[in-house]
């Protein structure tokens, strides 16, 4: 597909890598329609080729609307790009001292299952649904997994949404490939992004120190993995990996 002609809809798209992939997608000529729940983020997007639409992922009626927008805004949508995405780090079961223990609440597991995993189910359901129906051909669908899905103490429930995600990208894919439409995720490494400012600096500056790369990745470099993923017409059913080099 030609990325200067894609019509485009990006979740997560107020920051970090969505915001990049935004602005990477539109001045390459394609048109995108910005979707997340920060208004205020979305507002400094909002752009020439670049339309935006408030949604929380999570929410089923809120992603169809905005899916129907960006088909009404569009015309047509080609490719969908899922950056929304967040973490909530904690251990199963933490020693606490004096014999004491605490373990990670539901709250906590559900917040990440629901926005990482069913926050892409929603807009790929959504977006497969009225590509199918309108016959929209070639069209793909790419998925932000994770390093982590490969487990990672201190991030059950984001390796496991992680890895649903590449789970759930491969069936998509062998399910609408008879209909013209691809389907990959990503999996970034650690990117500099506003995402990392809740990580705690030595534990991230220890991570960096085992990345063969020696440093973190820019968000232009994920997006340079977004526009392979929408140009390469016979990639589909797979996981890209931009890391740097970490994960074996
Ligand atoms: P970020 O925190 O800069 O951006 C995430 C965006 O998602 C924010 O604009 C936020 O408002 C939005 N968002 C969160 N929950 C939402 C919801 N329920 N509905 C709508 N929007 C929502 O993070 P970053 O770094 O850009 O991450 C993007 C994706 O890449 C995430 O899925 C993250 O897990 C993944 N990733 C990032 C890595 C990194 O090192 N930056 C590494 C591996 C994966």
């Amino acid at each position: 597909m030609d990325v200067t002609e894609c019509r485009a809809i990006v979740t997560g798209a107020a920051s970090g890598l969505g915001r990049a992939c935004c602005l990477g997608l539109a001045e390459a000529g394609a048109e995108v329609v910005a979707v997340d729940s920060d208004r205020k983020g979305l507002d400094s997007l909002a752009g020439d080729r670049i339309f935006v639409q408030e949604a929380d992922v999570t929410r089923e009626c809120e992603v169809a609307s905005a899916v129907d927008a960006a088909f009404a805004r569009l015309g047509r949508v080609d490719v969908l790009v899922n950056f929304a995405g967040i973490y909530r780090d904690g251990l199963l079961v933490k020693d606490i001292g004096e014999g004491d223990f605490v373990s990670m609440p539901l709250a906590q597991w559900r917040a990440v299952i629901e926005t990482d995993l069913t926050g892409t189910f929603l807009p790929v359901r959504e977006t497969a649904l009225r590509m199918v129906r309108d016959g929209v051909r070639p069209g793909v669908l790419i998925t932000v997994s994770s390093v982590s899905r490969n487990g990672n103490p201190g991030q059950g429930n984001y390796s496991a949404a992680k890895a649903g995600v590449v789970a759930f990208t491969r069936s998509v894919a062998l399910e609408l490939a008879p209909h013209g439409i691809r389907a990959a995720a990503i999996a970034p490494g650690f990117i500099d992004t506003p995402i990392l400012s809740a990580m705690d600096p030595d534990r991230l500056s220890a991570q960096v120190d085992e990345i063969p790369a020696r440093r973190l990745g820019t968000p232009a470099e994920i997006f340079a993995g977004v526009r392979f993923a929408i140009e390469c017409e016979y990639f589909t059913g797979r996981c890209l990996e931009i890391d740097g080099g970490l994960s074996f």
